[in-house]
């Protein structure tokens, strides 16, 4: 079957040469003329077939390009079959731009010196089935490169010999905020991989030039979240960031990078159950807090209040630190708009204590030791509630159950009364 194809085509083509003017190169049909057969093959086995219609309907079958545009070694050849095996096809010829970026890439650089396991455009494009990237079709869309990025690193032998990160630590992008947006809200607006580290240029973070380094990061969450990144900009952190300083935190220190949750989820690092733990890696730090003349201890003096006693007991109606300093505007207290300016303690305070005033905070939100009163108020408190909702309790079961008794008798009563007018009704008609 495949041999009388392979006849048909070559006679068709010797056809066209005997007619056609010797200088005209070979056009794709001549090309399809044999390899859309199915199971065309060469010696190795490997099938050699090309899809008519799939490549009609790439972007650049679409777009005119012949397959001696591509496959450059043919575009002059006239006898068939054509020697074999042909040069790798060169992208850059027509794609400058994006071989530039990609060759100064992490990728890039060890494609060029001779990794095997480093992907090449087709990698991740594909050869005969390219689509525009904004085409959800593409390989290059959203969740399909996602598979594509996924699959090489979490693959245990690249990973090993390259010394990347264990697989765990790409996996857990799949149960993050944006995954999910990607998959089950079929947002593609979400980040995916490219989003975060971008496609063609893609650097390791400890590399100034990546937009995943320390320095850039902010900017590239601020493709989607300018707001919060403008916010983050005019807080204490923020303005010591735009100085390059490193001992401040950036988006993924409170909010970790692949594994980024919903901060609604009880697993998110700013669940309000996990606030107190990252602001202290770094507030409970005396060295920082010399470094920068603030005080340290943060954590300590906030677990020796009434807040932090309740709030490690579980309570999530409490203050947590992002309660009272907020979290991407927070402000030393010294400074005016300062969540905890004197002068917004009543606002601040007010959202849970309604009578709070001017002074109200003064000397009870940072005790340096866990206080009598706080350890005593949390007690005092703790046992009224349980007492109140004991005795409350107790209460409505003891009305309850009374009531049951009591219409129970009642009932019992008419009973016994009906059953007595029926025997003195039996003993009337007896008579
Ligand atoms: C007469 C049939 C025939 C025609 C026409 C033909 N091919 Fe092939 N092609 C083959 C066969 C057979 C092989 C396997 C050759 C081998 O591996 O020895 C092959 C192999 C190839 C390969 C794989 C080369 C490699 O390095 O392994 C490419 C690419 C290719 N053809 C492209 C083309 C293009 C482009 C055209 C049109 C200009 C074309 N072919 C026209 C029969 C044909
Ligand atoms: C946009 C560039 C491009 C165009 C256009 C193109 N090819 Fe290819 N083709 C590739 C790439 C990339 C490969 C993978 C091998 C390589 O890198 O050379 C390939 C491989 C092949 C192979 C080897 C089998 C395989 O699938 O790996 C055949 C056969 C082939 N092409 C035929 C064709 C034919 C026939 C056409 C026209 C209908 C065509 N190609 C058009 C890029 C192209
Ligand atoms: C690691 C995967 C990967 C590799 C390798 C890769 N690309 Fe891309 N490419 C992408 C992604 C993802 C997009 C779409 C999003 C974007 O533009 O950043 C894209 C977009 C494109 C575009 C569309 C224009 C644009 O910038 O939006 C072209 C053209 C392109 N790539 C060509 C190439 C060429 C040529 C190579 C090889 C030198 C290559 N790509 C290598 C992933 C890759
Ligand atoms: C002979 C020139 C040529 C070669 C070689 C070539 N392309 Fe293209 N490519 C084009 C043209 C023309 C377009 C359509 C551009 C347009 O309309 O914006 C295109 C479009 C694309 C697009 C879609 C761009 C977008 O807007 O999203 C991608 C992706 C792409 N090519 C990847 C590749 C890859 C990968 C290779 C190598 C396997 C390759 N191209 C080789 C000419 C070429
Ligand atoms: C074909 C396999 C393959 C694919 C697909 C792939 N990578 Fe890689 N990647 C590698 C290899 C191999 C290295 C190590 C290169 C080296 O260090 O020499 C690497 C390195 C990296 C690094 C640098 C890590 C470091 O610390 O040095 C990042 C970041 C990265 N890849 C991200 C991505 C993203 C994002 C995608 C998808 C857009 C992707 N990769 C797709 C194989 C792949
Ligand atoms: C929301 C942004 C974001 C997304 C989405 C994202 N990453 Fe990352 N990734 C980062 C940041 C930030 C770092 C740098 C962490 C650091 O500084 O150690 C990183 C680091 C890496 C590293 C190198 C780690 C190292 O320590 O050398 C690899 C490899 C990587 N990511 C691959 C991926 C892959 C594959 C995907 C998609 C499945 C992905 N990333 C999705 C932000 C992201
Ligand atoms: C000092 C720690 C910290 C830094 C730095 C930080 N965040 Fe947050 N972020 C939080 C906390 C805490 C919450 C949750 C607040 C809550 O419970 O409502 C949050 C909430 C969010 C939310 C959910 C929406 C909202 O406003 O409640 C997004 C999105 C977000 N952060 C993105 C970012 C980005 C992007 C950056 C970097 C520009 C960043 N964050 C920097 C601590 C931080
Ligand atoms: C390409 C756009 C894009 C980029 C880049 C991006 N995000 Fe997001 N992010 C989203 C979208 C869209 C959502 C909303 C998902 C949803 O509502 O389910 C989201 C959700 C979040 C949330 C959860 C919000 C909440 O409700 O608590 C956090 C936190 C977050 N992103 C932080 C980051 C950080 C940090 C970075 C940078 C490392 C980043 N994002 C980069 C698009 C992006
Ligand atoms: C990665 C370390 C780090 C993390 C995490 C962090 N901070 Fe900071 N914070 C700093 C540094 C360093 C400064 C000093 C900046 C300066 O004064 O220039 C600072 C300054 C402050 C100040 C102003 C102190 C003053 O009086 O000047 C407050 C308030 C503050 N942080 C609260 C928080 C809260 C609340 C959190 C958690 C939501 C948090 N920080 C998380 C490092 C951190
Ligand atoms: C109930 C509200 C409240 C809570 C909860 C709270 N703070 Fe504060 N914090 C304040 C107020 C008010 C001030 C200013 C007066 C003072 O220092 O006591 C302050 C001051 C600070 C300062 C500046 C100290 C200085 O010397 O300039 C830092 C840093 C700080 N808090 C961090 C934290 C951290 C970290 C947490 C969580 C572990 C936290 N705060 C919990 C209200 C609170
Ligand atoms: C997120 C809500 C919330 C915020 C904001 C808040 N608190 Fe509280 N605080 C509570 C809850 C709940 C209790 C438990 C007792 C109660 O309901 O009064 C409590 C208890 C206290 C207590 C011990 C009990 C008492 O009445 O003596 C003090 C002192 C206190 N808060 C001070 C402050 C100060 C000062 C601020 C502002 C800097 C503040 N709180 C901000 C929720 C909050």
């Amino acid at each position: 079957m495949a041999r009388t194809k392979f006849v048909i085509g070559w006679l068709v083509l010797c056809m066209v040469a005997l007619t056609a003017d010797s200088a005209k190169a070979v056009s794709s049909e001549d090309c399809l003329a044999c390899h859309e057969d199915p199971s065309l093959a060469n010696e190795q086995g490997v099938l050699l077939h090309v899809n008519p219609e799939i490549y009609q309907a790439s972007i650049h079958g679409e777009s005119g390009i012949a397959c001696t545009d591509c496959h450059i070694d043919l575009a002059d050849v006239e006898e068939f079959p054509h020697p074999a095996p042909l040069t790798k096809v060169d992208c850059s010829m027509c794609h400058d731009t994006e071989f530039e970026d990609y060759k100064k890439s992490v990728h890039g650089e060890a494609f060029v010196a001779g990794d095997s396991a480093a992907p090449v455009c087709s990698t991740c494009h594909g050869k005969h089935d390219i689509k525009r990237a904004s085409d959800p079709e593409s390989s290059v869309f959203s969740l399909k490169l996602v598979e594509i990025c996924i699959k090489c690193h979490t693959d245990t032998k690249i990973v090993a010999e390259h010394n990347l990160p264990p697989p765990e630590k790409i996996r857990a992008y799949e149960n993050s905020v944006h995954m999910k947006a990607l998959k089950e809200k079929g947002l593609s607006v979400s980040a995916a991989c490219n989003d975060c580290h971008g496609s063609h240029k893609i650097k390791p973070p400890d590399d100034p030039d990546s937009i995943t380094n320390r320095l850039n990061l902010p900017k590239t969450c601020a493709k989607c979240h300018q707001g919060i990144y403008q916010t983050y900009l005019e807080s204490v952190h923020g303005q010591d960031y735009l100085k390059g300083n490193t001992d401040v935190p950036i988006c993924t220190d409170c909010h970790g990078e692949h594994s980024i949750k919903s901060h609604t989820s009880t697993e998110s690092t700013v669940h309000s159950t996990h606030i107190a733990e990252i602001c202290s890696k770094c507030h409970e730090d005396e060295t920082l807090g010399k470094r920068y003349g603030f005080a340290a201890q943060r954590l300590k003096s906030y677990l020796g209040t009434y807040h932090g006693i309740a709030s490690k007991m579980g309570d999530t109606t409490v203050a947590n630190c992002a309660s009272c300093h907020g979290y991407h505007d927070i402000r030393p207290p010294n400074d005016p708009k300062s969540s905890v300016h004197p002068d917004n303690i009543p606002t601040t305070c007010g959202k849970c204590h309604p009578q709070a005033g001017k002074n109200f905070a003064v000397g009870k939100v940072h005790v340096s030791e866990a206080r009598e009163s706080s350890m005593g108020a949390y007690v005092v408190e703790k046992f009224y509630t349980i007492f109140i909702t004991a005795s409350i309790g107790g209460f409505v079961i003891f009305i309850v159950a009374d009531l049951y008794a009591r219409r129970k008798k009642a009932k019992r009563a008419t009973a016994a009364k009906k059953e007595k007018e029926s025997t003195e009704e039996g003993s009337h008609t007896h008579d």
